[in-house]
């Protein structure tokens, strides 16, 4: 009996084009598909959709008013250790859970990182400093959707290489933000992020990147804040990620430390970041926790 072979991405098309499936029938047949289907099998990207996106709006929400709370509180003789009860007490409260707490073991419910701190710093018994700039980054699940975002803030008198640091990564943030639509690439966020920040002098940490979220803390794709314009991942309307650049006075190398969690400059120079839940739309991009 005579054996036909399955048609698989490198074999003939049957259409008998003599093309390789994957290079003919196959490329056709995905671009009729469903976006939603196509991102997933080809990205293992989860699209949102109309209910997806209210709700982690609603989450998200939730994160501003958080982190517009601590921005309240926060001054100089406060410990992180007090900035973590405030923001476990207010998401809790607001019926949402905190997502960092126990996440991969992470004992706190936020990371606050302070100056050199890079991120994932845990809320303990430093005091904060006048003139120290501090890093709050919240993320909180509602009703099973996560949103994420984070500020740096002025304690006190910060001194103007702080200030510099400061503006320069909002800066690449928002550059970043308005790379997003649909057409463009993963690759051109993080060139325009890349390209502003060095051109200001600093450096662009390569280790912690954006990332999807919304039905999980942490989905595909990632998002660096470096690359080439035009290279990656098309952008597609649904698409929900991060953006989150973290920016460095000094060298973008960093150490993490004995806690196996807190990420220091190398140099112990500054680094800042802030970060936002952006959604692709039709024809450009909405932000989920927009400051
Ligand atoms: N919120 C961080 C991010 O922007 C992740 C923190 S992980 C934690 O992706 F475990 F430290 F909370
Ligand atoms: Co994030
Ligand atoms: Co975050």
């Amino acid at each position: 009996m005579k054996q036909t072979k399955k048609t698989g991405r490198n074999t003939p098309c049957p259409c008998g084009s003599g093309l390789k499936y994957k290079k003919c029938c196959l490329k056709k047949r995905s671009g009729q598909l469903d976006p939603a289907v196509l991102y997933q099998r080809k990205y293992s990207i989860r699209l949102k959709n109309k209910q997806d996106i209210d709700g982690i709006r609603r989450a998200g929400r939730l994160v501003l008013d958080t982190l517009e709370m601590v921005e309240e509180k926060l001054k100089p003789g406060i410990t992180t250790n007090e900035i973590n009860t405030w923001v476990h007490e207010f998401t809790i409260k607001n019926s949402a859970i905190p997502a960092p707490l126990n996440y991969s073991g992470f004992p706190k419910s936020c990371c606050v990182s302070i100056n050199e701190v890079i991120c994932h710093g845990i809320p303990g018994n430093r005091v904060i400093e006048d003139g120290d700039i501090v890093n709050v980054d919240v993320t909180s699940i509602l009703k099973e959707y996560y949103a994420d975002a984070n500020k740096t803030f002025l304690a006190g008198d910060v001194a103007p290489d702080g200030v510099k640091i400061v503006n320069v990564t909002l800066q690449c943030l928002r550059r970043g933000i308005a790379a997003v639509k649909p057409g463009n690439t993963i690759g051109d966020i993080g060139w325009a992020i890349q390209s502003y920040a060095e051109g200001e002098g600093c450096s662009v940490v390569r280790k912690f990147v954006g990332h999807g979220v919304g039905f999980d803390f942490h989905e595909p794709p990632q998002i660096p804040h470096y690359g080439k314009p035009g290279t990656g991942i098309p952008l597609t309307a649904g698409m929900v990620f991060t953006i989150e650049p973290m920016i460095n006075l000094g060298v973008k190398e960093l150490t993490i430390l004995d806690d196996n969690w807190t990420a220091v400059t190398r140099d112990r120079k500054l680094s800042a970041q802030f970060e936002q839940t952006l959604l692709v739309t039709d024809d450009g991009v909405e932000s989920l926790t927009p400051f």
